[in-house]
């Protein structure tokens, strides 16, 4: 598998600026998840590094060689992209077969076969594989999309949301499946998800997007404990981090404009006041809602609580993150 490396790229639509200045080093086998809300850059990356767009900007490389000028197809990348793309008026199989039968691949028919039917067990299609693509539900046509990336053994896998048209079972499945076919044979991912749940499980580094600049890089856990800015704080972490004025809490240290609290960051039974304005039960844990000086927080606590609506809990911060006034890091 491979290195892949971004080097100052930078690319704009019109006035619109997709990247700014991206830095990026995708160890050989990781599997990089790519955070960002909408428009921040994350398909235009996939797009440079497959070789479908081209940069205004910068270099890239993979496995150190410069990928300026090559196809896709010379790029030996593997993408899966948001939408499904097959081969409509073929069958499941032949969609499946079709990036092993590459006249440069000249790959033997039984090990296409057995390819094929390992890949179509892993993504649940075997069952489908006599009927055309158009015959298929989206998120079975999205499979085997997967299934056409899966097949091929590239430099690198490059997936743009591939899961999210999936239902929540399936979801779970894959999202083992991948992650094992990764581990096992090494591949280098380059991966797209809004699903925080994906991205906290199967990345090895996530990369924080913000308007085309790429603004923390690190493991998922570094990203979650040591977040650089309210921002890349805010793309981890299920419920979210709250995030308040810093004076509202005593203790806040110079230059602190606000506090960000993960759930797990406030302390219960010590402190001040808190209303506690809902419950929700979720089996292995409860989410409360609490009211504090008129701020909403939201936390979580022991699954059998016997907390209420209308409750008064004692809260405090334990171990929080200050931010300046500009949202970056200060303590
Ligand atoms: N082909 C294009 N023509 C014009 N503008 C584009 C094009 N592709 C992307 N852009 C712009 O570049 C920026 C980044 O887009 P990109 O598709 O990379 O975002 P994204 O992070 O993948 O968002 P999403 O989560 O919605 O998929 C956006 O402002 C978008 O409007
Ligand atoms: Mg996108």
């Amino acid at each position: 598998m491979a290195e892949v490396t971004l080097a100052g790229i930078a690319k704009n639509f019109g006035s619109d600026v997709a990247l700014d200045d991206v830095t990026m080093t995708i160890p050989d086998g990781s599997f990089v998840v790519l955070l960002g809300p909408t428009g921040a850059g994350k398909t235009t990356t996939l797009r440079m590094v497959s070789g479908l767009d081209k940069p205004d900007r910068g270099q890239i490389c993979i496995d150190g060689r410069d990928m300026a000028g090559l196809t896709p197809a010379q790029r030996n990348v593997a993408m899966v992209f948001q939408q499904y793309s097959l081969y409509p008026h073929i069958t499941v199989r032949q969609n499946l077969e079709f990036p092993l039968k590459s006249p440069i691949l000249k790959t033997p028919k039984d090990v296409i076969d057995q390819k094929v039917g390992e890949i179509a067990e892993i993504l649940q299609i075997s069952h489908k594989l006599d009927n055309k693509a158009t015959e298929l539900s989206g998120g079975e046509m999205q499979r085997v999309s997967i299934g056409r990336a899966l097949v091929r053994r590239p430099s690198v896998y490059l997936m743009d949301e591939p899961l999210s048209s999936l239902d929540a079972k399936l979801r779970a499945d894959l999202r083992v499946e991948l992650k094992s076919i990764q581990a096992d044979s090494g591949a280098t991912l380059l991966y797209v998800t809004h699903d925080q749940i994906e991205a906290m499980t199967m990345a090895t580094h996530v990369g924080v997007l913000d308007k085309g600049r790429l603004v923390q890089f690190g493991s998922p856990r570094e990203i979650y404990e040591d977040p650089v800015s309210i921002y890349a704080a805010s793309r981890l972490g299920l419920p979210r981090i709250n995030v308040l004025p810093a004076d509202v809490f005593v203790g806040a240290p110079e230059g602190a404009n606000q506090i960000g609290l993960r759930p797990e960051q406030i302390m219960q039974g010590e402190g001040e006041d808190s209303f506690v304005q809902r419950v929700e039960h979720l089996g292995d844990q409860t989410r409360l809602h609490l009211n504090f000086k008129s701020h909403d927080i939201i936390t979580v606590t022991d699954a059998h609580t016997e907390l209420r609506t209308g409750d008064i809990v004692k809260i405090r911060p334990n171990k929080p993150f200050y931010f300046g006034a500009d949202g970056a890091r200060v303590a």
